[in-house]
């Protein structure tokens, strides 16, 4: 795409989720969730498609300012 030209620096957002794959892609029945789910954007969770947290060490390091999706449900 167009706003990608240029872009040397361009680097792989996953770096270690599923790697064998050809596309990481995940399904989360609504009906599973109790209460609330957290899903990481980050792709450093170590508990994936789950957040565990670790956007906080990749924020630190990188001053990025990524976090999670939460999913609600109404009470
Ligand atoms: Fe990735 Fe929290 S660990 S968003």
């Amino acid at each position: 795409p167009e706003a990608h030209k240029g872009c040397a620096g361009a680097s792989k957002v996953n770096v270690s989720v599923l790697k064998s794959q050809a596309k990481v892609v995940d399904t989360i029945d609504v009906e599973d969730i109790s209460e609330k789910a957290v899903l990481c954007r980050c792709w450093r969770s170590k508990n994936w498609p789950y957040c565990d947290g670790s956007h906080n060490d990749h924020n630190k390091q990188t001053g990025d300012n990524v976090g999670p999706l939460i999913v609600k449900k109404e009470k």
